[in-house]
């Protein structure tokens, strides 16, 4: 009898070698490599691919490829939809991932259940819950329509054969972890078994037309667990943020075949699911500290979505030796360097004292523009002079501090201007192609200094 020869597979990102290593060679995690029966077929089939000159594909010009427009239906759910690029896409395999009790099950519930009263075949595949809990979910959130299936299986054979009998057009697999294919020797979970179970998904998907939404854990990094081939081979990789005891919850995608990435859901769990937060501008703004110092509102953009955000400093004088910098949902290093811009180019005392940033609603800012509100954030906080309720402040910092241009200004102003805030302040470069809505008043700034005497900053409070 041929003796079954074993590999090790790294459990984080897939890689293989013969020997077990403490250190896994590619991605560098220690203590992940897991033994593992070795395929003899693929070896097989490699051996005779690189003999066969393979299949005979023409090359095409892409003049002449028909165009294609793609099926796409509404999941009844706008901000799914804005995220997803406009809606469902037919035959699509879709990854969501995100922390445990972020609401993965419940919005995928809600979806099912829309498509379900509009009239389509939907089937609701878990290999966590059985079909009571389910059902119990599915009533919480008011679930009707006959065409919605659920199935309690984690044996991938039996959900292929489910889905040729049912053929839904939407189908959700709640984990893809959990889903196995018995002829495999691993366990549940394991590379090769997420591996083969979203392929074979995948085919099925491609084959059928039926859209495929797979529920993803995530490991205490954040990644996605599993392969991460895993990201690779879906069309969208769409990705649940914000933690449980903050209101909001965040739906990107970071992967998106059939639609732009960094678009943003925004979302709320309330007892009956999540409800979508349209006027996302408005609620984050709603709990504002009036006329307070060291708050100030600038305009993000996430993705084609403008979002104002108050941004939240407190400067206080440090009591031990070094002083604090706590930032969250800002970078750490970017509030350093704001800080030493300040201190050196705007002259402001800072080195004795504890700085905290503090973005609300528990969103964060990624993007450069929000440097100059940061700055508006500390120096009010500092000089204890509050910024008036109607400014708003956006720009990119500079080490000489230069105020540099931002990009999507005129939509950023245009929400700034629609919650009630006239006096703007932007960079100068901006102005040259921006016309001020009405009853605004734009403030064109060249440096953070400009910006410090523009909102009054420069006298103590
Ligand atoms: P769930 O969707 O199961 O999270 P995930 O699949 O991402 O792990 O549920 C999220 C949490 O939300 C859970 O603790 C229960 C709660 N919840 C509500 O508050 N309201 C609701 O209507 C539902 C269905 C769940
Ligand atoms: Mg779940």
């Amino acid at each position: 009898m041929a003796k079954t020869k074993t590999i090790y597979v790294c459990s984080e990102c897939g890689y293989e070698t013969p020997r077990w290593l403490g250190k896994c060679p590619d991605c560098g995690s220690w203590n992940t490599l897991v033994e593992q029966e070795a395929a003899p077929a693929s070896r097989l089939d490699e051996k005779k691919m690189k003999r066969a000159p393979g299949s005979d594909a023409a090359a095409v010009r892409v003049q002449d490829i028909p165009d294609e427009n793609v099926e796409r239906r509404s999941s009844g759910i706008g901000e799914l939809d804005r995220v997803l690029g406009g809606g469902v896409v037919d035959g699509s395999l879709v990854l969501v991932g995100g922390d445990p009790g972020i609401g993965k099950s419940t919005l995928l519930t809600q979806l099912c259940a829309n498509m379900a009263a509009d009239g389509a075949c939907v089937l609701y595949v878990s290999g966590e819950e059985s079909a009571r809990q389910i059902k119990m979910r599915a009533r919480r959130i008011g679930a009707s329509g006959s065409g919605f299936y659920v199935l309690s299986e984690n044996d991938m054979n039996t959900v292929e054969r489910r889905m040729q009998e049912l053929s839904p057009s939407v189908m959700v697999v709640d984990s893809i972890q959990t889903m196995y294919r018995p002829e495999m020797a691993s366990a549940p979970g394991s590379v090769s078994q997420v591996r083969e179970s979203a392929s074979m998904l995948m085919r099925l998907a491609k084959t059928s037309g039926c859209s495929v939404f797979l529920v993803g854990h995530v490991t205490k990094e954040g990644a996605i667990a599993g392969p991460r081939i895993l990201e690779h081979m879906v069309d969208a990789v769409l990705y649940f943020e914000g933690d449980r005891q903050h209101q909001y919850r965040l739906l990107r995608a970071v992967k998106n075949r059939f639609g732009s990435v960094n678009e943003l859901g925004m979302f709320e769990m309330s007892d009956r699911g999540m409800m979508e937060v349209e006027n996302a501008s408005e609620a984050l703004l709603s709990e504002r500290a009036h006329d307070a110092s060291g708050s100030v509102v600038m305009c993000a953009m996430e993705g084609s979505r403008p979002l104002l955000t108050d941004v939240q400093a407190l400067v206080s004088t440090t009591v031990f030796g070094n002083p604090r910098r706590m930032a969250s949902g800002v970078d750490q290093g970017r509030l350093a360097l704001l800080l030493a811009v300040l201190e050196k180019r705007v002259g402001l005392r800072l080195y004795d004292q504890d700085v905290y940033i503090n973005i609300a609603g528990g969103m964060s800012l990624t993007e450069p523009a929000a440097d100059l509100a940061l700055c508006a954030a500390i120096a009010s906080s500092h000089r204890n002079r509050p910024i008036s309720g109607n400014w708003a402040v956006m720009g990119e910092v500079g080490l000489a501090g230069e105020v540099r241009a931002i990009s999507q200004a005129e939509r950023r102003v245009l929400e700034c201007a629609r919650l009630g805030f006239d006096h703007i302040v932007v960079p100068k470069f901006n102005l040259r192609n921006l016309r001020a809505p009405e009853g605004v008043e734009l403030l064109g700034a060249e440096t953070v200094v400009d910006m410090i005497v523009g909102l009054g900053l420069h006298r103590k409070g």
